[in-house]
């Protein structure tokens, strides 16, 4: 047992190795300092918690942790990169769930119903608002997963007066809430039931109207979501650790949200209120062209005969594991002498960061990983793109096409070179479900087979001479 002082001075020490975690993960040389200081904090966190004054029952907090702790190392194992989005976002419907069944037992803890007063309202007042943003984030993540496992269709689902509708449900959780105060006893347990369920409602519609392109937003939003939860759980619990932490990663979800709509030109309102504002008003423009392709030996002559080559990696290399015969392309361009680098869109792959995690995974130096912006200078001068399953972030539709789903959104632009080479393996769409006229210009071609095995079969052909 340790006392509440030592407690107090250790939650003061896991905040600061949070805010130090979170610090160090801004860049790629401190983010493994950065998670461990993260895991000390936690390790701290739940030993001084469990450890407190009051806190009985330890048998049993024991097994819960052994349980969980073996169910996280698993799954964690398990996980490919490509279904990190994924697990992300059910992790975030736990801290949801557990918002909700926290503040569903503060209410009927004998403790709360003995305050009295201002102190009983306020306590009643976080509990709802806890509940609430916990319901949400609960549902919203789990249609969130769904659409990000590909087993809810990826497009927006919206219907005429839907904001009207989310307003009205509000206003009516906003009566619940006067009702639930004024309840005698714990017979605001109903309200607080019907509240619930009109916040999942809540939670489901807000996601299944946002559509697959905005779909990186959500997961950040998400996030936030999950950390203003835990803060308010941390409220009905009067756990100052947790309020700090649930504000921590409240407040950064939220930052990280307005970077990723700022990279996407997409609005941060009508990202959170689900496609506010117009829509593409027409069919999407026809694509003409023809679309060309070479086989591996003809793309190991386009990149031999290329000085400056730029790769643009998406989610297909994610999926094919191409980063280690990718880096193993870049220490042979380099020895031959050739201008090699990387363009990295802000929302490459299905997560945010997903490139440059491969990427330093290959242990491909960082000082040739450039962002969008950067690399579209130089892109006019540069002899070959070589495109690796990326599909959405190389769409130029999004400058010129105003019907297209994904209008508007920054994109790498590759069919300035000289030449494109795009390796994948047919001509199937990406995530946001829409046709990509850079497939059929005159520069580019298609290079079709899974991304590591065309990278290896090019370094094969480079290697023969
Ligand atoms: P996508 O547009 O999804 O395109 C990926 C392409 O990779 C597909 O067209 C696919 O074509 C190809 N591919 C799949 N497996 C492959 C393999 N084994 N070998 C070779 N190619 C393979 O990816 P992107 O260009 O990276 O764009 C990301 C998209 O995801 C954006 O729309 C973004 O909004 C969305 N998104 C991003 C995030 C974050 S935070 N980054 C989160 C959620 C959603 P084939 O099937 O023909 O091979």
């Amino acid at each position: 047992m340790i006392s509440a002082q030592v407690q107090l001075a250790s939650y003061l020490f896991a905040s600061i190795l949070f805010i130090l975690s979170l610090g160090g993960l801004s860049s790629q040389e401190s983010a493994k300092r950065g998670v461990l200081f993260g895991i000390v904090g936690m390790i701290i966190a739940i030993l001084s918690t469990v450890l407190g004054e009051g806190v009985q029952g330890h048998i049993y907090i024991i097994a819960a942790i052994a349980i969980a702790s073996l169910i996280g190392i698993i799954v964690a194992r398990k996980v490919e990169m490509t279904s990190m989005p994924q697990l992300v976002a059910i992790l975030h419907s736990f801290v949801g769930l557990a918002a909700v069944l926290v503040g569903f037992g503060s209410y009927m803890d004998p403790k709360t119903q003995a305050l009295t007063g201002v102190e009983h309202n306020i306590h009643l007042v976080e509990i709802f608002i806890g509940v609430f943003i916990g319901a949400i984030t609960f549902t919203g993540s789990v249609i969130a997963w769904g659409k990000l496992e590909g087993k809810i269709r990826s497009k927006p689902l919206v219907y005429p007066g839907r904001h009207l509708v989310n307003i009205a449900l509000v206003i009516v959780c906003a009566i619940l809430c006067w009702m639930f105060l004024v309840a005698p006893g714990t017979d605001g347990m109903m309200h607080l039931y019907i509240m619930t369920a009109i916040a999942s409602f809540i939670g489901i519609m807000l996601v299944m109207a946002i559509g697959g392109a905005d779909m990186p937003v959500v997961v950040s939003m998400l996030n936030s979501y999950s950390g203003w939860a835990a803060a308010a759980a941390g409220f009905m619990l009067g756990n100052d650790l947790l309020i700090v932490t649930g504000a921590l990663v409240g407040s950064s979800g939220a930052i990280l949200s307005i970077i990723m709509c700022e990279a996407m030109n997409r609005s941060f309102w009508s990202v959170i209120f689900g496609g506010f504002g117009a829509g593409p008003t027409g069919p999407a423009k026809e694509v003409t062209g023809e679309v060309t392709s070479v086989n591996h030996q003809e793309a190991s002559q386009l990149v031999k005969d290329a000085k400056s080559v730029v790769i643009v990696p998406g989610y297909g290399m994610a999926v094919a594991k191409a980063q280690f015969p990718v880096h193993e392309l870049i220490q042979k361009l380099k020895k031959d002498g050739k201008e090699v680098r990387f363009g990295i869109h802000p929302v490459a792959g299905r997560l945010p960061g997903h490139m440059n995690v491969l990427l330093a995974e290959a242990n491909v130096p960082y000082d040739i990983v450039l962002e969008m912006e950067e690399i579209n200078e130089d892109l006019p001068e540069t002899d070959l793109v070589m495109i690796i399953g990326a599909n959405d972030i190389v769409n130029p539709s999004a400058q010129d096409d105003e019907n297209s789903p994904i209008y508007g959104m920054p994109v790498i632009e590759a069919w300035k070179a000289k030449n494109v080479i795009v390796m994948k393996r047919s001509m199937a769409t990406g995530y946001a479900g829409v046709q990509n006229p850079l497939f059929f210009k005159e520069n580019t071609d298609m290079l079709y087979g899974d991304a590591k095995d065309s990278v290896s079969k090019i370094n094969g052909f480079l290697l023969e001479n």
